[in-house]
């Protein structure tokens, strides 16, 4: 019998766009199961809870496939990814590449990686070019000075956003009340 191959498709997702949602649905679509996997990272400030980027995507993967993907999961970590993956056996690290200076970055990334756990493959998928020009970083930008980002996340996604980003902008209109 053939082993199952796991992959993990990390990242911060805040929030998660439609680039994200894209390559994840065509790791579920090469790999047997696929974890997707929330950094919480404790020394940023993300717009969103690790909570609430699990359940963005929880509901962006609903939107895809109505119930989510059933061989589609979604996890929270901290700390390396090697060790998630280790922790529930993952062999590959599926990363979205949108361009040469993503892949500059990932690849010391995948270096690093490969040093620490081999047993580790990273694999990339390019970007549709019809999202490669969306980050999550542009995305919170264009939504906290009220522009449209409805071509860019996912349709649960958006009203989320848009409330965060009002809530964002008053904090940083008031930033000692
Ligand atoms: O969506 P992002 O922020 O580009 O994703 C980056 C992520 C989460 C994949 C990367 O920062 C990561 O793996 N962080 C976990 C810490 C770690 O393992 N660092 C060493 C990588 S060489």
């Amino acid at each position: 019998m053939q082993p199952v191959t796991r992959a993990l498709v990390p990242g911060t997702f805040d929030p998660p766009t439609l680039g994200h949602l894209d390559v994840i649905l065509r790791a579920a679509a090469l790999f047997d199961e696929v974890v997707v996997a929330v950094l919480d990272n404790t020394a940023k400030t993300p717009w969103f809870s690790a909570e609430e980027r699990e359940s963005l995507l929880r509901a962006a993967l609903d939107g895809a496939a109505p119930g989510g993907l059933a061989n589609v999961r979604v996890d929270r970590f901290t700390g390396l990814l090697v060790q998630f993956a280790d922790a529930v056996e993952a062999r590959v690290v599926v990363k979205g590449l949108r361009s040469g200076a993503d892949f500059d970055y990932e690849r010391s990334m995948a270096h690093m990686n490969r040093e620490l756990a081999p047993r580790i493959e990273t694999v990339f998928i390019p970007a549709d070019p019809r999202f490669s020009h969306l980050s999550s970083s542009l995305v919170r930008e264009v939504a906290l000075f009220g522009g449209d980002v409805a071509r860019a996340v996912p349709p649960p996604v958006l009203e989320p956003l848009k409330e965060r980003a009002v809530e964002q902008k008053r904090g940083r209109h008031h930033p000692h009340p």
